[in-house]
């Protein structure tokens, strides 16, 4: 057990998907894994462990945000041994090119503001994926011509933003989406020699303003955990 997390050691996979939502986490490990059990719900942020393929995998609620995932993060890596850590998620669409559905594979993660920058002071730190993972999810999602764009997205401080204006910097700099999380996760990836990425689908735009419906947020976020599962164990 640790602060956040009640599972026992041992009880936690080497491979976590990450859902900001924890009732996400439950219908993704219900619809994909085997042998399901329930590991965790301290503050209702509900992990469970079961298998794919055979592969043990964990599903763990993220919390919304970038100081919410870093603590479950943190603890998945320091405590439980994790290793190779996707979120799953969705993102604001930033580009012309992306459309509401799109599947994004974050290859960088630009951030104002994480729960790291007391650690980088002046210097600018770029957190980014691990190749590998980003291109077994390429693969995976081409697989299901789902054809994703693969680039950079913003991983901001609020979804209420009051500075349109760094939005706007953002999509001139061909940022892909805006979302809450993936900067920091990439940032402990890389702090202790973990594999992550993010696989997120586009659920706003903020140039249209158009929205996804929430019936159909369920299958896109099935395209995601299947490409995330693939990714993994390619
Ligand atoms: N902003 C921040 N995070 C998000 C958004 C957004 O528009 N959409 C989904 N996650």
């Amino acid at each position: 057990m640790t602060v956040h997390i009640g599972a026992e050691k041992g009880e936690i996979a080497e491979t976590v998907l990450l859902p900001g939502d924890p009732y996400r986490a439950k219908w993704a490990a219900e619809t994909f894994l085997k042998d399901v059990r329930l590991v965790n719900e301290v503050r209702g942020m509900l992990g469970f462990t079961g298998t794919w393929n055979g592969h043990p995998v964990t599903i763990q609620g993220s919390g919304m945000g970038m100081p919410s995932l870093s603590i479950y993060v943190n603890e998945l890596i320091r405590d439980y041994g994790a290793k190779t850590l996707i979120r799953i998620g969705s993102c604001g669409g930033m580009q012309e090119k992306v459309k509401i559905r799109d599947v994004i594979l974050a290859m960088t993660a630009t951030t104002l503001s994480t729960p790291s920058r007391g650690i980088f002071k002046e210097v600018n730190f770029a957190p980014c994926a691990d190749w590998s993972l980003l291109q077994a999810a390429a693969n995976a999602a081409a697989s299901r011509d789902l054809a994703p764009h693969v680039g950079g997205i913003y991983s901001s401080d609020v979804f209420y933003d009051e500075r349109p204006d760094l939005n706007e910097q953002m999509v001139r700099h061909g940022i892909l989406g805006v979302e809450m999380e993936a900067a920091e996760l990439y940032t402990l990836a890389a702090r202790y020699d973990c594999r992550a990425l993010a696989v997120l689908t586009v659920s706003d735009h903020l140039q249209t303003g158009e929205a996804l419906p929430s019936d159909q947020r369920e299958r896109s976020f099935g395209d995601m955990v299947e490409i995330a599962l693939e990714a993994a164990f390619a």
